[in-house]
């Protein structure tokens, strides 16, 4: 009896696992919803009685228990890039143009994607099995949403075949389909809950679930596109990699297309923004990528996207709508913005309720007035502006709009127009609204990323009188904060782990969060290195120093002096410290052992990354140069070398081998 019900479990497990490869990756469905549903439902009720009989593979065992201690941020095995951007079809010819003379050749062979508008994923499967899977982050770590992912019936837990490396990791992207946006955002309109402003929000938001109960009632899907860190995969281009993909059962793009001319990239392009609406998931443009890993890696990366691929936006989108106010935005540099309040509208499927407005001339120049007709535009993430007034929809009643007149509600706020400046700016550094911008970026993900101290809470301990600096986040106390509306013990406790959570930190997050101007999260990082994560370093170096370090220039140098002379920014430094902030060394292994040395990197590499060896060079003191010329002191080569070792012969520079390169860097 047992060995028939054992044999039935099997059976069920592997039918309704063979109708998500079916469904999900050959888009051909093998059963209709209520077989699907009726097979589920024996499974789970054979099981229910069976504990001992379920199988690791059962559909039933993606939904596990929910994670306690928050996200955990794991470093990517290599970085997550982001993708440069064409913004019009010259740009397309330039990028082609850009990547044949780079080559040297007349000719390139390109795989087109769509741009599914979702949120970058890697999964990483350990001998088969899916063991993690990391959201993109800051591209160089992300947060761990394994629990999240198991819970997407197109994710298969276990790859199929036999034919993958031990380690592979994937990435793609997870997204909502149109149809699932519109029920979910319809059953939340119905609870009263907060709608998602579109259905990218709904993902992340979906995907960032302490519960995978509820990631696993929002439908989720993903499209894979990349390779990312494996050992030991022979495939050689990305049009391969796709049908590979496939084969071991991950979803790709049905609308993925080789391409060999110019003049196909265009149309691809051009096809797809007309099919644009007709899909079922949101796309913001195509993505045009080189389809040879060869020569992929002889064309490299720049700091953040990779120069084999660009990212081909479609024509920004926009509706008409109504002006009903114009507020002002003070941001954490003191710079003002005004912000037209509009009549709510959809525009490529996110709800438009506010656009910039830039600054006053930009109003004066377009004679913006509240209660003008206008015409919004929206492109992809950025902030939604208006393009036109229609003046000839103009009401009676206008009112036109001068930030010099306003009534700031803040009395801190002391507005002034910086010569020379389009802007204004509140010069009051302890104006309130401003402090509030300055605090909210120190809380905020990327920087300290306190969890739960959000604007809303960042106000309300203001309007509180409990903050005026960032280092008075690490004074609250549990009596601070019991006292306040809406805080219960469980609350306050959940905060102040918080709070006493980010403490530990690193040299670029704490950088980046203290909004020095122009000091971004690239910036930080370069300033880690160089300062070998010391705060007290950085704030000793002179204008020159600051000048002299690669990827630093004026405007920025400027800025760190700047912030650095305010006694009172080294006060709030210093109390941070003294109340428990401690900035962990990042680790850069024998730093000064390539001290001086320039390195060049060519050919393409079995058992490395090229940006694995270039950061431990660079980590290591090296300097690597796109070049080679008589400065070059080692040439690092994989396969299929060109010129560059050609040329390294001929200049007499030293070559590295990949077979040589562990004992190199050891
Ligand atoms: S390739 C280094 N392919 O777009 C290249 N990305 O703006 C890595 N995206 O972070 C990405 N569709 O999250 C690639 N077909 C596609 C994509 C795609 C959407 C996202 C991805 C990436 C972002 C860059």
């Amino acid at each position: 009896m047992e060995s028939k019900i054992k044999e039935k479990i099997k059976n069920l497990t592997s039918q309704i696992n063979e109708h998500n490869y079916a469904y999900y990756v050959l888009d051909q469905p093998s059963l209709s919803d209520a077989e699907y549903d009726n097979l589920f439902r024996e499974l789970e009720s054979l099981e229910k009685v069976n504990p001992e009989l379920i199988l690791p593979t059962s559909p039933t065992q993606r939904v596990g228990h929910p994670i306690k201690s928050g996200f955990q941020n794991y470093d990517h095995e290599i970085p997550m890039l982001s993708l440069s951007n064409a913004i019009n079809e010259q740009e397309i010819v330039e990028f082609n143009q850009r990547i044949n003379r780079w080559l040297d050749q007349s000719k390139t062979s390109y795989v087109a994607e769509p741009k599914i508008d979702g949120l970058g994923v890697s999964l990483i499967y350990e001998n088969g099995h899916l063991i993690r899977a990391l959201t993109r982050g800051d591209g160089s770590s992300g947060e761990d949403i394994t629990h999240n992912i198991k819970t997407i019936n197109a994710i298969p837990m276990i790859l199929r075949g036999k034919n993958y490396p031990n380690f592979l990791e994937i990435r793609g992207e997870i997204f909502m389909l149109k149809s699932d946006f519109i029920s979910l955002n319809k059953v939340r309109s119905q609870n009263d809950e907060k709608l998602f402003a579109n259905a990218r929000n709904a993902a992340a938001g979906s995907v960032r679930q302490l519960d995978p109960q509820i990631t696993a009632k929002r439908s989720l899907s993903i499209f894979c596109y990349e390779l990312g860190a494996s050992k030991g995969l022979d495939v050689n281009t990305q049009w391969d990699m796709l049908s590979y993909l496939k084969s071991i059962g991950l979803p790709v793009s049905p609308l993925a297309k080789k391409i060999d001319s110019i003049d196909s990239m265009i149309s691809y392009h051009q096809d797809l923004e007309h099919k644009r609406e007709s899909i079922p998931y949101e796309i913001d443009g195509s993505v045009i990528k080189v389809d040879n890993y060869v020569l992929r890696s002889k064309l490299g990366e720049r700091a953040r996207s990779p120069r084999w691929a660009i990212a081909a936006k479609f024509k920004s989108k926009n509706a008409e709508t109504q002006i009903i106010d114009i507020v002002l935005q003070v941001g954490r540099t003191g710079v003002i913005t005004p912000v037209a309040k509009i009549k709510e509208v959809e525009i490529s499927g996110a709800i438009i309720s506010s656009a910039t407005l830039h600054n006053q001339d930009e109003i004066d120049k377009k004679d913006i007035r509240i209660n003008d007709f206008v015409i919004v535009e929206r492109s992809g993430d950025v902030i939604p502006k208006i393009t036109k007034v229609l003046i000839e929809k103009r009401p009676k009643k206008t009112q036109k709009f001068a930030i010099s007149d306003f009534n700031w509600p803040d009395p801190d706020c002391k507005i002034e127009r910086i010569d020379g400046e389009a802007a204004y700016r509140c010069v009051n550094p302890n104006c309130k609204s401003r402090v509030m911008g300055m605090l909210e970026h120190f809380c905020s993900k990327n920087a300290m990323n306190i969890e739960g101290m959000g604007p809303q809470i960042v106000k309300q301990l203001l309007e509180a009188n409990l903050l005026e600096s960032f280092d008075d986040i690490y004074r609250l106390k549990f009596d601070d904060l019991i006292n306040l509306e809406r805080f219960k013990d469980k609350s306050v406790m959940n905060l102040i782990t918080s709070i006493n959570e980010s403490k530990k930190t690193t040299f670029p997050r704490f950088l980046f969060a203290l909004g020095i101007p122009n000091v971004g999260q690239h910036i930080s990082k370069i300033l880690d290195i160089h300062c070998k994560s010391s705060i007290e370093h950085l704030s000793t170096l002179s204008l020159e120093d600051l000048e002299n370090i690669d990827g630093v220039g004026l405007i920025v140098a400027q800025s760190i002096i700047d912030f650095f002379n305010a006694s009172s920014n080294r006060e709030v430094i210093d109390n941070c410290f003294a109340n428990g902030v401690n900035i962990n060394k990042t680790i850069f292994d024998n730093s000064e052992k390539f001290k001086d040395i320039i390195f060049v990197i060519t050919g393409s590499f079995k058992n490395h990354n090229r940006n694995e060896i270039k950061e431990i060079l660079e980590k290591n003191g090296g300097k690597v140069s796109s070049s080679v010329s008589s400065k070059t002191s080692f040439l690092i080569v994989g396969n299929n070398a060109g010129s560059k070792l050609k040329k390294a012969q001929a200049l007499n520079v030293k070559v590295v081998k990949e077979a040589q390169l562990e004992k190199f860097i050891n």
